[in-house]
């Protein structure tokens, strides 16, 4: 029996019968139980068993497997859980609320990528995308992927998610200026509106296939980024997940806990229609502006390797000196401020080879 590999946005947006509502603080989030009280995602009716479907006809068309980054290729959340309890024990509780809020925020950008994806991706492919993962993109895919992080209608996604994650454990620890303030000093452009326009001018200057159509390198650089970020994102969950259980440490009764749970639940999706669509591309030949063919390996292959080299580097790198200056500011006006940031640092895991 073959079953069906074309889905309709319509289907790829529906959600399972939900039974109740997921409530987070008083906010109304995505997805929501059954009736036997499981956890269902939002919009994974039909999304689910379509990744699997398109993934098991990828095998046995090109007999090649899917491709994968192990969440391991990356090293452990930073701070890690031994540095953020030592903080917290002393009371140091804002670089682990900047955090938070920062994991929220840049969650709220992941929408952007529903302005990237080109409504007819069959031209850049000499081959057929029939009965793809390629195919849908613009066909309902990064819709979904756009509404489960930036939420949609009335029911917030993970970015006010996060924010009820951190709300809860911390009892509300941040007014809209605050934390606007502490965005600016990450770096983090809070409360900006999507910018595509904007990010396709950046891109010009970083192209590497100028014989290709600048949208569709666009896309795919950005389906790299954020594909590293979401697998990256399973150590920040696990941290989170350890971190807010500890009832000595934070309010909530472990609900903040329970909350991100069910963040890293809608995941899982996104890691995988990622993966699916950049492996289908690898595997076929893409189709030049100039109508010159190049096999997708030559430029899939390449690109997988400077998105992961900059994710292992400057990002991680990046990501450390933000947290790193959040603790300076914290502990700057406290009495032996200089003693537990020496000791924050001696509990620092070696870098990775
Ligand atoms: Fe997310
Ligand atoms: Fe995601």
């Amino acid at each position: 029996m073959t079953h069906t590999l074309e889905f309709s946005a319509e289907e790829l947006l529906a959600t399972d019968d939900i039974e109740e509502p997921l409530l987070a603080g008083g906010v109304r989030c995505h997805g929501g139980f059954l009736h036997d009280g499981t956890y269902v995602s939002p919009r994974t009716k039909f999304r689910r068993p379509a990744l699997t479907a398109w993934q098991d006809q990828h095998r046995k068309d090109f007999g090649t497997e899917i491709l994968h980054a192990p969440v391991e290729t990356w090293p452990g959340n930073y701070p890690s859980v031994e540095q953020a309890r030592l903080l917290l024990r002393h009371g140091v509780r804002e670089p682990i609320i900047a955090n938070l809020t920062r994991i929220g925020t840049v969650e709220g950008f992941g929408a952007m990528i529903r302005f990237l994806a080109p409504p007819d991706m069959q031209r850049f492919f000499d081959d057929d995308i029939r009965g793809t993962a390629l195919d849908h993109l613009s066909k309902g895919l990064v819709e979904a992927h756009a509404r489960d992080e930036a939420g949609h209608g009335d029911e917030a996604g993970h970015d006010r998610m996060w924010y009820a994650v951190r709300d809860i454990a911390f009892e509300n620890p941040v007014t809209q200026d605050e934390t606007e303030l502490m965005m600016q000093r990450m770096g983090i452009a809070f409360g900006a509106s999507p910018d595509p326009d904007g990010a396709r001018q950046r891109f010009l200057g970083k192209r590497a296939f100028e014989d290709l159509d600048v949208g569709l390198e666009l896309l795919i650089s950005t389906m790299l980024r954020v594909l590293f970020v979401e697998i990256k994102a399973f150590h920040v969950f696990a941290w989170a997940e350890e971190l807010l259980s500890d009832p000595d440490l934070v309010a909530g009764d472990g609900e903040a806990t329970r909350l991100v749970s069910f963040i890293r639940a809608d995941e899982t999706p996104h890691v995988e229609y990622l993966r699916t669509a950049l492996t289908e591309m690898r595997d076929r030949t893409f189709v030049g502006e100039s109508g010159k063919h190049y096999p997708g390996a030559d430029i899939i292959g390449p690109m997988w390797d400077a998105s992961l080299a900059e994710s292992l580097g400057l990002l991680e790198d990046q990501n450390r000196a933000a947290t790193v200056a959040e603790l300076e500011l914290a502990v700057s006006s406290r009495p032996h401020g200089a003693d537990l940031l020496a000791e924050f640092h001696s509990l620092a895991e070696p870098p990775a080879d």
